[in-house]
């Protein structure tokens, strides 16, 4: 029993799409925003995710967002790759996700990867909202930086909105064509049958504030219970990605949804032919941007809760596979933490 414990932990997003349709720029403005904003601070730097806490979006979201209407801690952002070679890389994300974001370029529309992603999104059931990115890239745009989309809307030619609109009925069709019901998100009313569609711009920001607005409503009404949980449980998380680095030779990219991870513990991480058992001998987390060149690339923390990104480094760790769970043993035996992490291959 572990409710006096409970706590509410960030959501996990992930963001898909066809290579090129703009999923890291849209992070990137969302940190740089943030940075903005005078709240550089308050974003910890990850492995492979951004962590954007309640009072930034709030900050980004304006008027959008009243943040007593919240109780989740923010939004854990994951990137992921479009290159068709990646897959794996996306079926991971996704799957390791509470909630996703696809983006879809608004020119562009549906692509080989942006139906892929779509088939994950279906198999794993994750609920999802489409930024149609790129809006700025409409014939005769006129650019309101930051601002929230339909205020830029009304800022444009007759012209242009008529063009943004065909652009993107013809990806409220290809998402009904793909199965799902869809409409421009302001006309929502229930995100559980509906996926929300919204115009924004990676490159002027416009719309973003639509898409945190939407994001956390969707987390805080439909994640909620999911996202109670014991902080000071066992550590539980998915290997993003296997990489040698220097002085700690391979290490684990880490994605943890639960509990806390320990420098010292003991970890079973699924590898190519049998679990591994391990002790964690660093945690590691990027620096700030602004100390890598004269530091090491990496700092070491005793410990990390979820939701966070992490590095683990721990001997024999070449064998283990992206995709592969990671346990804690703590109070548990091995036999009992090597069966479950099994169960899940
Ligand atoms: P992969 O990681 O390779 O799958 O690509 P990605 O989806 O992360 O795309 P990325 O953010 O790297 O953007 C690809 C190109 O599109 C870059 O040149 C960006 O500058 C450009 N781009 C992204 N978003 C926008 C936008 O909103 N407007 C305009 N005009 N260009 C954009
Ligand atoms: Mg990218």
């Amino acid at each position: 029993d572990h409710t006096h414990a409970d706590t509410l932990r960030t959501p996990i997003v992930a963001v898909l799409g066809h290579v090129d349709h703009g999923k890291t720029s849209l992070l990137d403005t969302i940190r740089g925003s943030a940075v903005s904003e005078g709240e550089a601070g308050a974003i910890t730097q990850h492995i492979g995710a951004t962590d954007i806490p309640l009072d930034t979006i709030s900050g980004m979201a304006g008027e959008l967002i009243d943040p007593s209407d919240f109780d989740l801690p923010g939004l854990l952002f994951i990137d992921t790759p479009g290159h068709h070679s990646f897959s794996t890389l996306r079926a991971r994300g996704g799957a390791l996700a509470d909630i996703a974001v696809l983006v879809v370029d608004v020119n562009d529309g549906f692509q080989p990867q942006t139906e892929e992603a779509i088939d994950i999104l279906r198999r794993t059931g994750t609920p999802f909202v489409v930024a149609a990115n790129k809006v700025d890239t409409t014939p005769g745009w006129n650019p309101q930086d930051g601002d929230p989309i339909q205020k830029s809307m009304d800022a444009q030619s007759e012209r242009a909105k008529s063009m943004l609109d065909e652009n993107l009925y013809e990806i409220i069709g290809q998402l009904s064509d793909a199965g799902f019901s869809a409409d421009l998100y302001w006309r929502v009313q229930d995100f559980q049958k509906n996926i929300g569609v919204v115009p924004l711009s990676a490159l002027t920001g416009e719309g973003v504030p639509d898409l945190l607005t939407v994001l956390m409503g969707l987390s805080q009404r439909f994640m909620k219970e999911e996202m109670a949980i014991d902080v000071t449980g066992p550590g539980e998380g998915t290997v993003l990605e296997v990489k040698d680095e220097r002085g700690f030779g391979a290490t684990v990219d880490t994605v943890v949804y639960d509990g806390v991870i320990r420098n010292g513990d003991t970890v079973v991480v699924g590898g190519q032919d049998e679990p591994i058992v391990t002790e964690i001998r660093a945690l590691l987390r990027p620096r700030p941007l602004a100390e890598i060149r004269t530091e090491k690339e990496f700092e070491k923390v005793g410990e990390v809760g979820a939701a966070a990104g992490v590095k683990i480094a721990a001997p024999d760790l070449d064998q283990a596979m992206a995709g592969a769970p990671v346990r804690v043993v703590r109070d548990r035996t091995v036999d009992q933490v090597v069966d479950e992490v099994k169960a899940e291959l």
